[in-house]
């Protein structure tokens, strides 16, 4: 298992380009099963979890090709099977993203039961309970949920018991086929969820009410391929912003989006960061100062996300004052904490939240990744500790941070892979 050594001091100083979203790659990919013809998928990020979806498409039948410039054209019409095989799945649960699309154009579809993983439990019932508004029946059989509706979907009006961005997702793929008019309520408002209304729209599909909570959707006979550019990855863009401001640094981004970060770049100016936006670039400097301590609470969509938290959690850790970091969205996402107490953080945890009092200098240690932007926090603990720090297991790093240790590099950090 790869691993990363970092040696900690420097301040992050230089400017990197933001990948493609990892976070609508994958739907935008399990998307293209409801086309008649070929979509051609630009800006897709290199990362495991995107090769991952590409490899479960490959083996649906769907013929895929790289072209020079790594966009991605995908072919479904030549898709043979309907099954989401358990090894795929076990190795990223948003596999579960093809099971509306292949239901709605079909009529079938065969994925294996995401398990729970270590940030919570992670059900997906209203997937599930939403397709059967939709008039699909389900089995949950040897581990497999099966999913039939030979005479198609229909138009439903369904309310979602929470805000969930897979389930809207889910749904919203599947009814742009359906006979008649759907509608989704408490739908997931994230960036991502419009992005895939967007590319949606753009292969024929009739969608109202894109980015509010209420999705319409008029069900139509066929969607069209088309060629579609995934949006900026709002996560990394506010992961590379904190490792700036936790090392007091200056750091410039480009190619991203500070419309869709609002609750993140608050939280950083109260931070004491100086943030400034121009087009697509996104610019922040700490002046070399040592940030300031901010309390946190996460929650859907446009409040602070959940897939921030770990990080922010980390520059808490070195920043001046107390803060109280609490998570909503999933039960286990505090873990990471544990690892920081290693490297001399001072963190306590009640319940869901983590009391953090700032300490000046976090200490090199090894430590372990436990999931996605756990990681990506013991990497900016690591940059701001004396000494070294070895990350272990970083294949969760791997699965949504593209070139991670280029663009450190590029920012002036001493930090390198070592193979396992
Ligand atoms: C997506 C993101 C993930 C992010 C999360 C929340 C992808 C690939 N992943 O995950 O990075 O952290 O949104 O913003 O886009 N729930 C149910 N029943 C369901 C579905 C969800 O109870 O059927 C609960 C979950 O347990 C969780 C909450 O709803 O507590 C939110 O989960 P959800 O929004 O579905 O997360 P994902 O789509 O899996």
């Amino acid at each position: 298992m790869d691993k990363l050594i970092i040696q900690g001091g420097p301040k992050i100083c230089g400017e990197i380009r933001i990948s493609g979203s990892k976070n609508s790659g994958l739907p935008i990919l399990a998307a293209t099963l409801l086309a008649n013809g070929p979509m051609n998928i630009c800006n897709l990020p290199h990362l495991n979890d995107i090769t991952t979806m590409l490899a479960l498409l490959r083996c649906m039948g769907v013929g895929i090709t790289i072209n020079e410039n790594m966009a991605v054209e995908v072919d479904p019409t030549t898709l043979t099977d309907h099954e989401a095989p358990y090894e795929l799945v076990k190795t990223m649960r948003a596999s579960i993203l093809v099971l509306g699309p292949t239901l709605a154009k079909f009529g079938k579809a065969d994925v294996s039961f995401p398990g729970g993983c270590a940030i919570g439990s992670r059900p997906v019932d209203i997937h599930l309970r939403g397709l059967e508004a939709m008039g699909a029946e389900i089995e949950v059989d040897g581990g497999y949920i099966r999913a039939r509706a030979p005479n198609g979907l229909k138009g439903t009006h369904f309310v979602m018991d929470v805000v969930t961005v897979g389930g809207t997702e889910n749904l919203l793929m599947a009814a742009t086929l359906a006979e008649g008019t759907t509608i989704l309520e408490n739908a997931a408002r994230e960036p991502e969820v419009v992005d895939l209304a967007e590319c949606l729209v753009a292969m024929g599909a009739k969608i109202t009410g894109i980015g509010s909570n209420r999705l319409e959707i008029e069900g139509v006979k066929a969607l069209n391929g088309c060629t579609y550019t995934v949006m900026p990855d709002r996560i990394e863009t506010g992961t590379y912003l904190v490792a700036a401001a936790a090392t007091g640094g200056s750091i410039k981004l480009r190619d991203t989006r500070a419309d869709i970060l609002t609750a993140v770049i608050h939280k950083l100016e109260e931070a004491g960061a100086e943030i400034s936006v121009e087009g697509d670039t996104i610019s922040l400097e700490m002046h070399g100062k040592r940030p300031k301590a901010v309390n946190l609470r996460t929650a859907p969509y446009p409040a602070f996300p959940t897939d921030m938290q770990a990080q922010f959690t980390a520059m808490n850790a070195v920043a001046i004052g107390t803060s109280a970091v609490t998570e909503t969205i999933f039960e286990n996402r505090l873990i990471q904490v544990h690892e920081l107490n290693r490297m001399g953080a001072n963190i306590t945890l009640e319940g869901n939240t983590a009391l953090i009092t700032g300490v000046e200098r976090l200490t090199g240690a090894p430590v372990m990744a436990t999931d996605l932007r756990a990681s990506a926090s013991l990497v900016i603990a690591a940059m701001t500790a004396e000494g070294e720090t070895l990350v272990d297991r970083i294949y969760h790093i791997d699965r949504g941070y593209e070139c991670i240790e280029e663009k450190l590099q590029q920012l002036g950090v001493n930090i390198r892979r070592v193979p396992g």
